[in-house]
């Protein structure tokens, strides 16, 4: 499919705005990306808002993602004539209009009940590939349902059943999704003050298990809690009472079935003794290339020793990711990491990059750094969170504004221009 035409979307934007704010109207979703978050924030609930802005330690990481773009600055260049530009990039065989990623986020119910299906229509919409998270709210079907002919990857944890690895990744393809990531980084989950003191996990809350809970595979492992094991409703506190209403009403099936069975604590129980495998070594990235006719990336590279041996291990491509901050505090921020590891990959494969990009000077500037393209994260789940669908496409449309704008009055009027000399590092 051809990549969505618009190569005047930062002058074509600003006017739109301009023209509803005269007619009385200001946009619902605010532009400032740190305003975005901060009305995110009031309008969820405590626990879903830190699951979501929150990261490991004392957070550490999520400032070094952000300080690492001051470090960098844009020297904009003059007479260049800017009058259109190209902003559009190939990946595995397909041509984007803009180098931009819907990253996977899982359990994205604590932003929207539409969740995933929200995300998915707007992606589809601006043509900016939606990957699927293994830990998605709405099954990788049904979000693909949704987009059609729109482009779609998929991103994967691996668990510890190989069988189930091979169930996610032939659904994928069967879906039409055109990738796999394989995270790297969340083998066990970081040390996240934020949801450790609310005591908060989404998952055990039954949000972020639909690809597991449609997966056959899955469905077949489910050991069903003995009734003796089971908890009794007697002794049950008034916000456990709720915490279990609200986790039956998310799994399927007839609520009395569920209560009698218990099946949705079976399902999180399996859930949570399967679903990552701390084990993994380079030696098992072959079985996902083998099982697979699709392209692999890796996301979670920060080494360029590792994005090396991503490279010897035959993979298609890697995202340079800190998991935005989320696993590790006090590693390097992704950034930082980008331009060492753009020089060792020298262009052998695409080098996708996330975990702090908030505007279009941060796309510039990791493109300049040597990303190909690079993954939208937490400023979507906001967009999610104050107007569903709505809420995600005006992020998408303010990021291709701004950036459109960015790369124009820098003196660029192709992305392919954009390199390590347009920045000055202090
Ligand atoms: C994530 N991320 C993530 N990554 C992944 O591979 N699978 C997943 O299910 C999730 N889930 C998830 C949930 C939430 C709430 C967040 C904020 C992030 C990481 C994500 O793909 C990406 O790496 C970061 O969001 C990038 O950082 P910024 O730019 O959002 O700060």
């Amino acid at each position: 499919m051809a990549a969505a035409a618009g190569n005047n979307e930062g002058p074509e934007r600003q006017k739109s705005i301009y023209r509803t704010g005269f007619q009385g109207h200001k946009p619902s979703i605010p532009i400032n990306p740190y305003h975005l978050e901060q009305a995110a924030r009031s309008r969820l609930p405590r626990e879903a808002y830190d699951y979501i802005a929150g990261g490991a330690g004392i957070e550490q990481t999520i400032r070094a993602n952000r300080e690492s773009f001051n470090d960098w600055h844009i020297v904009p260049r003059m007479l260049r004539d800017v009058s259109s530009r190209q902003h559009s990039v190939s990946l595995f065989g397909r041509r984007l209009a803009y180098p931009f990623l819907l990253a996977p986020i899982g359990a994205l119910e604590a932003a929207h009940t539409a969740a995933d299906k929200a995300v998915a229509a707007a992606a589809s919409d601006e043509q900016v590939p939606f990957i699927f998270s293994s830990q998605a709210s709405v099954s990788m079907e049904e979000c693909a349902g949704i987009m059609r002919e729109s482009p779609r990857w998929f991103q994967l944890y691996w668990s510890k059943s190989n069988d189930l690895v091979k169930s996610f990744l032939r659904r994928a393809e069967a879906c039409g999704c055109e990738a796999i990531v394989v995270t790297l980084d969340t083998t066990l989950l970081g040390w996240r003050s934020r949801d450790l003191q609310n005591a908060w996990l989404p998952f055990l809350h039954g949000m972020g298990l639909s690809q597991y809970l449609t997966d056959p595979v899955f469905k077949e492992m489910i050991e069903y809690i003995e009734p003796q094991n089971k908890t009794s409703l007697k002794q049950v506190s008034r916000q456990l009472a709720k915490n279990l209403m609200h986790l039956y009403r998310r799994h399927p099936g007839k609520m009395w079935d569920k209560v009698r069975s218990q099946d949705p604590l079976s399902a999180v129980q399996q859930f949570i003794s399967v679903y990552s495998r701390p084990s993994l070594t380079w030696d098992d990235i072959p079985f996902v290339k083998y099982h697979t006719q699709l392209p692999v990336l890796l996301k979670g590279i920060l080494h360029p020793d590792d994005a090396r041996r991503a490279i010897d291990t035959g993979v298609d491509g890697i995202i340079v990711s800190n998991h935005g901050g989320r696993q590790v505090d006090g590693s390097i921020a992704a950034l930082t990491a980008l331009p060492d590891i753009a020089d060792t990959v020298n262009g052998k494969i695409p080098v996708l990059f996330d975990s702090g990009i908030r505007t279009g000077a941060d796309v510039f500037k990791a493109l300049a750094l040597g990303a190909t393209a690079v993954c939208i994260g937490r400023p979507y789940a906001y967009g999610l969170a104050l107007g569903g669908a709505g809420g995600v496409r005006e992020v998408i449309r303010n990021l291709k504004a701004d950036f459109d704008l960015t790369m124009a009055l820098s003196g660029h009027n192709s992305i392919n221009t954009i390199n390590r000399d347009s920045l000055r590092h202090t």
